[in-house]
């Protein structure tokens, strides 16, 4: 299978998905890397595993979806069976997502339904949150809000920042989980269904 990748950041969770493509373990590779940021790290990450990596600035778009319309094109050029974001930080409109519905992932740095949108670690503390985690999903036009594939989570230390959250839950979960839910999805076990998640179990 062919995988797309969107990025906006460091690119931690593109690495995974690289390193796992490379001991072929996610059972798909990796065909491009799509950054909405120059200095985005990931795009150096994806140069230096020879994956064909391409930035397309949203500032350099006057419409919101001029800019999701090149970013489709760019995606489409690559011609993907799944597209994940990772750690992408741009909302994408309609017309992005109707032409990738049901073969679109995202991971998003919470327990989904709760907490979406931005600041996920904070809002666990100053929520008192007892647990933390991390979910995959399909992506859907309503934000964080699609069909969940998998989720991983932990009790919440005492004591720990919400840096120290976020970089627990990067190590122990969002690595771990996103890799697997892409093999799934790329070996055919999982599909989205009549806007529902279909595990199909091993053909
Ligand atoms: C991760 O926490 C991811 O869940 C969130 O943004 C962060 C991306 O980090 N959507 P990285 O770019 O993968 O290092």
């Amino acid at each position: 299978k062919r995988v797309v990748v969107l990025v906006s950041g460091s690119g931690r969770n593109l690495q995974a998905l690289l390193d796992h493509a490379a001991a072929g373990t996610l059972q798909a590779s990796i065909v491009g890397v799509l950054s909405n940021r120059a200095d985005a790290y990931a795009l150096e990450r994806a140069r230096l595993a020879k994956v064909p990596a391409i930035c397309l600035p949203h500032q350099n778009y006057p419409e919101r979806a001029d800019f999701d319309r090149a970013l489709a094109d760019a995606v489409s050029a690559l011609a993907p069976d799944i597209v994940l974001m990772a750690g992408f930080m741009r909302v994408l409109g309609d017309a992005f997502l109707e032409r990738f519905a049901g073969r679109m992932l995202n991971i998003h740095p919470s327990l989904l339904p709760r907490h979406p949108g931005l600041r996920t670690h904070d809002r666990v503390l100053e929520a008192g949150d007892s647990e933390h985690g991390a979910t995959v999903h399909f992506v859907t036009p309503e934000l964080d809000g699609g069909p969940r594939i998998i989720q991983g989570k932990f009790r919440v230390p005492a004591q720990h920042t919400a840096a120290m959250l976020a970089e627990k839950l990067m190590t122990e979960i969002e690595l771990r989980i996103y890799p697997q839910a892409v093999a799934w999805f790329a070996r055919g076990e999982l599909g989205l269904e009549a806007g529902r998640v279909k595990f199909r179990g091993v053909p």
